[in-house]
């Protein structure tokens, strides 16, 4: 492993931010964090909104300071991304952030029913082959409407146009509300401030010319999801992505 990975994986251990559950948490189903981020984590009472697969935590952090009301919370499996936003947290003294390294499956262990008030998913892996690899799926749904308040907020961020219309397949099938949907969300002629900011992702697809889409749906009391379309019709339906 490269010595600048296992300086900062070092480092990381330092950081008050930055949580980093043991395997046996994760798989065990419980944490002592579960239920409890308002009182061991945050000592208040703000909402709390996640991010999923926040990467080196860009979004995280600038939500956090557009939104002092809230406390955000950035999810990765890579520690060596989500140092960069840690440390830009605790530089910034943003009390309302804080990191938790693991993988999005094993989010239940860590938050109880009704915790989670909104989520965000920016430019997630679309996984054109691995539909249950992909953070928006019936799937993850179910996880995430198993943590969150019955009318949480999921945002779609994404350059991933099968990913943008797969978030809309799901929103229909699944009769979840649709609050906003656009396919080239800088072409709008206004958009809100904090949909402005921009991850290292996004940054490289505007690079390459890509418009950037956004989808935010309220989970509607839902607890059980299904996926729009069977295994057979979606590899059609990537394959029409392909083709593109
Ligand atoms: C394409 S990157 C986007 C990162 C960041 N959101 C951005 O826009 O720059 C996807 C991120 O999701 C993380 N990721 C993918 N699947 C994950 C999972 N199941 N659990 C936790 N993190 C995951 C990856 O480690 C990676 O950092």
């Amino acid at each position: 492993m490269a010595r600048n990975k296992l300086a900062k994986f070092a480092e990381l251990e330092t950081f008050p931010n930055v949580i980093q559950p043991t395997m046996e948490e994760a798989l065990g189903g419980f944490s002592e964090l579960k239920g409890n981020w308002h009182t061991q984590i945050f000592k208040n009472k703000k909402p709390i909104v996640l991010e999923l697969g926040c990467g080196m935590g860009e979004y995280t952090t600038a939500l956090a300071k557009h939104f002092p009301e809230n406390n955000y919370i950035g999810i990765d499996i890579k520690g060596a991304r989500l140092y960069h936003g840690a440390r830009l947290a605790l530089k910034e003294k943003l009390t309302n952030v804080a990191f938790m390294k693991t993988r999005v499956e094993f989010i239940k262990s860590f938050f109880a029913p009704g915790e989670v008030s909104e989520i965000w998913l920016t430019f997630s892996d679309p996984q054109p082959k691995f539909a249950k690899k992909r953070l928006m799926s019936a799937f993850y749904n179910e996880i995430y409407a198993s943590i969150s308040k019955p009318e949480a907020i999921i945002h779609v961020k994404t350059d991933s146009l099968l990913l943008y219309d797969y978030t809309l397949d799901i929103v229909k099938k699944n009769k979840l509300n649709l609050l906003f949907e656009t396919e080239n969300l800088y072409q709008l002629p206004e958009i809100a401030p904090y949909l402005h900011e921009k991850t290292k992702y996004e940054g490289m697809a505007i690079g390459h010319g890509k418009p950037i889409t956004y989808v935010n749906y309220s989970l509607s009391s839902k607890s059980q999801f299904v996926e729009p379309l069977n295994e057979r019709a979606y590899r059609q339906y990537v394959r029409a992505y392909d083709a593109k």
